[in-house]
């Protein structure tokens, strides 16, 4: 959460390069964004509520340039609590990306005089660095001030006396990037791309000071020089457009046939096939739409004749006395930077545990940290919806699960058809009149059930997922077969109720659940390859092996017609972000 940009360079530059910067990463946050430029010895600064997408800026050109785009924490969306912030002397410009735990405690320990002008738990690092900063050096200064911080963050610091960016990361991602025009620090490779020829990832502990001369980074406990270790760029490609798409939602949604046609070519699902037949036991973990993947991975294992535990990342200290070095935990994320995943990666790591992750963006903090890491290569993924990334993970669980079973080549097959699935559900006229009706039909209600059963079951929370996240409409989904014991009192006349009920195992009983729900004066819309006399309106998907994924996509285009008809931004829900970087 929160996306931070900066640069140093030995000329001077147009802020327009933070500006634009900031908008690459504004799926990281999108409450407010600031930015402070150098402009010789003064600090100018704009700061504003709302998303910088459909902001303009009039800022002035200067050596150094330090941006941010927010995710409230503490403190409401309001200017004043935008980043940066500024001490009393206007020598400082602060960002930050984490939560100060002790911000009442170090404010406590300042001494009098200085003047808040924000609620936030950030403002205190700034006025603590201007005390220590007096007689030292910015670095040195830093570093003990971020030496007494609890909790996880990365800080920058802009200096107009010394025209550096200081930064520190303890927990939250910080990227360096070296290129033709200068220096820059960004919280995510992916904005790097257009300026930077090579990059470094800043460990947790290290700090590091850019000039115009370089980078040099340092360990925050000792103050000692540390390595940068730099690598070519592979991001220029990961920069998304929206490429003739009304959204990124959109976009996102039909790019996923060919995601799927990568990944049945791709040979890293086979290689997390070989860890399922070596390990003895197996976790997979994740959080909201990952965790649903986790879930069909598991069934996925089943069939192959593997056993699997699954665990939201945020629940992963319940199993940690169960693991081993005979344990493979698999992280599921699309950022790789889900901070319940990185902690439960860590813990899994610290007890001995063999640790996996399918990821989808390469030196996200979670591809660094495993022993084997699965690419997704969906290319970047803007709306904060995950689409494209939900069935890019499901299809490396079923092609790494065929191959632990010995049928690779039918599972790579099935994820072939698959894709061809998706297209058809896209492609098709039909089926878009009957999702827009489906969606016309229940937009102005207050709520929604989704049943399904077995394989079903994790589809169901993840299109309630999918619904309530873009357009509000409170969505929830349930086991069909624990209908009758409680949830039916919730239906009453008129409530719409979706049942997924693809052909194979438990159609017949997602059809009586259809018939129970509906004598009961239920709307029911069923997802199914054929109309029902139990179903009011049919939403036609649900082919056995490739019934998954049309759902999946179903789901997906529903959640988006409802969210246009209630006026709701596909791209950016409201209180949501696109890595979640604190707890
Ligand atoms: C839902 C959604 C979230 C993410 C979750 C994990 O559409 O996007 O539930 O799935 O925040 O994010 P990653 O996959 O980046 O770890």
């Amino acid at each position: 959460m929160c996306g931070i940009f900066g640069f140093v360079s030995s000329r001077q530059r147009e802020a327009s390069v933070v500006f634009e910067a900031l908008r690459e990463l504004e799926y990281r946050g999108y409450d407010s964004w600031g930015i402070a430029v150098d402009t010789g010895g003064r600090l100018a600064v704009e700061k504003h509520v709302g998303p910088i997408s459909r902001a303009t800026a009039a800022l002035p050109a200067g050596r150094a340039a330090l941006g941010h785009t927010r995710w409230a924490t503490h403190g409401g969306v309001t200017d004043a609590n935008a980043h940066p912030h500024l001490d009393c002397s206007g020598r400082f410009a602060l960002i930050h990306n984490g939560i100060v735990e002790n911000h009442r405690e170090l404010a406590a320990r300042l001494g009098s005089g200085h003047c808040f002008r924000s609620q936030t738990d950030t403002e205190v690092l700034v006025h603590s660095l201007e005390e220590r900063a007096g007689d030292v050096d910015l670095l040195p200064a830093l570093l003990a001030v971020i030496r007494d911080v609890q909790g996880l963050s990365a800080v920058a610091v802009l200096d107009v006396c010394t025209g550096q960016i200081v930064a520190a990361k303890n927990g939250s991602p910080l990227a360096v990037g070296w290129g033709d025009d200068g220096i820059y620090l960004s919280s995510d490779p992916a904005a790097l791309g257009t300026h930077a020829r090579e990059v470094a990832f800043l460990e947790d502990g290290h700090a590091v000071a850019l000039g115009d001369r370089g980078a040099a980074a340092f360990d925050i406990a000792t103050g000692l020089p540390v390595t940068l270790t730099r690598n070519r760029v592979e991001c220029e490609a990961q920069r998304g457009t929206l490429a003739g798409y009304r959204d990124y939602m959109t976009k996102e949604i039909h790019e996923q046939p060919e995601a799927l046609r990568r990944i049945a070519h791709d040979p890293g699902p086979a290689a997390l096939g070989q860890l399922f037949e070596q390990a003895r036991e197996i976790v997979l973990t994740g959080c909201g739409t990952a965790y649903h993947a986790a879930l069909s991975g598991r069934a996925y294992l089943a069939a192959a004749g593997r056993a699997a535990h699954v665990a939201m990342a945020s629940e992963m200290p319940a199993l940690e006395p169960m693991l081993d070095a005979d344990t493979l935990v698999v992280a599921l994320s699309q950022s790789g930077e889900t901070i319940d995943v990185l902690e439960a990666v860590r813990a899994a790591r610290a007890a001995g545990a063999r640790v996996a992750s399918v990821v989808n963006v390469p030196g996200s903090t979670l591809d660094r940290l495993c022993d084997v890491s699965v690419h997704l290569a969906c290319g970047p993924e803007k709306c904060v919806l995950a689409t494209k990334s939900y069935t890019g993970k499901l299809a490396v669980l079923q092609i790494a699960a065929g191959c632990a079973a010995g049928r690779e080549s039918e599972t790579r097959a099935a994820v072939a058809a698959s894709a061809d699935a998706i297209e058809t559900v896209l492609r098709q006229e039909a089926s878009d009149r009957a999702i827009r009706r489906a969606a016309e039909r229940i937009a102005e209600d207050q709520h929604l059930f989704i049943l399904g059963r077995g394989q079903c079951y994790p589809a169901a929370l993840e299109t309630a997922l999918k619904i309530k996240e873009v357009s509000y409409l409170h969505a929830e989904g349930f086991p069909s077969g624990e209908l009758k014991h409680g949830v039916i009192a919730l239906v009453t006349n008129g409530t719409p109720c979706i049942i997924l009920a693809p052909d194979g195992p438990g159609r017949k009983e997602a059809l009586a659940a259809a018939a129970e729900v509906r004598a009961r004066g239920a709307f029911t819309i069923g997802v199914s390859p054929c109309d029902e006399p139990e179903f009011d309106l049919t939403l036609r998907a649900g082919k056995e092996s490739t019934a998954l994924f049309e759902i999946a996509a179903t789901a997906q285009l529903l959640a988006y017609n409802l969210a246009i008809l209630r006026g709701c931004d596909p791209d950016k829900p409201r209180n949501l972000a696109k890595s979640v970087t604190v707890k």
